[in-house]
């Protein structure tokens, strides 16, 4: 019998590119010119590496990134060949367009691995790569114009209850001035995340306005939707 989820059971440290980015959080230029920019979590995303060079001041945070830097790429290239092996599991859960094939896949995220990599030791002396562990985050409140977190929260609603989604939103809306954006909204299993309405219900008491908007993004079938979150009014 074919599976029906990605069959992982930690969080991968693996990470996207800038033009992967752009597409999943559907974001323009403009809009990361109005910087600083927080990406939590990072994992090996080369999205804060890409963006200085766009001219955005971007800062990455992840809960691994106190490990020392050989580690941390080590780690990255486990992850990549886990996940190599288990897209392979259940290729039929996938949209083969943006990436053709699993190979394709896996050049993009050895690329984003090889940036982060370039990018990580001068990165940690500016301040650019951050240890961060949620729900909690080590900024000031208001500290970030945009906020962006993907391949975190929803996805892994099986491994994390709705009560540690509710916390880390709720720390996620304090650091942003702004927009909160989160990608994707379902889970491993391709379905919508499994606590959604309350998640909306819940944001929406805490004076939260949340817009779901479709994304030119879709690699997890249906997984093509982004949701934005603004405070309602201020504090
Ligand atoms: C799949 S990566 C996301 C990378 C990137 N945002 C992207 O979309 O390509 C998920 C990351 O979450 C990190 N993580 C897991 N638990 C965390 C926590 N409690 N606080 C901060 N980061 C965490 C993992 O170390 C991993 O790097």
């Amino acid at each position: 019998m074919k599976k029906t989820r990605l069959d992982i059971d930690r969080v991968a440290f693996i990470g996207r590119t800038y033009d992967e980015y752009m597409r999943m959080f559907a974001l323009e230029d403009s809009l990361l010119r109005q910087c600083p920019v927080l990406d939590c979590p990072a994992g090996a995303a080369s999205f804060a590496a890409e963006a200085g060079r766009h001219g955005s001041d971007v800062v990455a945070c992840d809960i691994l990134y106190d490990l020392p830097p050989d580690e941390l790429i080590r780690k990255g290239e486990r992850d990549i060949k886990l996940i190599h092996d288990k897209v392979g599991e259940v290729s039929h859960l996938y949209v083969w367009n943006y990436y053709k094939n699993r190979e394709d896949l896996i050049s993009m995220r050895k690329k984003a691995l090889a940036l982060f990599a370039e990018d990580l030791k001068g990165g940690i002396a500016q301040g650019r790569y951050v240890k961060a562990s949620l729900p909690r985050l080590p900024f000031a409140d208001d500290t970030f114009s945009l906020v962006l977190s993907g391949h975190f929260l929803f996805l892994y609603g099986a491994m994390l209850d709705l009560d540690f989604h509710k916390a880390c939103l709720t720390e996620l809306m304090r650091v942003s001035s702004g927009e909160v954006r989160i990608f994707p909204l379902s889970e491993l299993d391709l379905m919508p995340y499994r606590h959604l309405d309350e998640i909306l219900l819940f944001l929406d008491s805490e004076g939260v306005d949340t817009e779901i908007v479709k994304v030119p993004f879709e690699f997890q079938r249906g997984a093509n939707r982004m949701m934005k979150l603004r405070r309602r009014s201020t504090r």
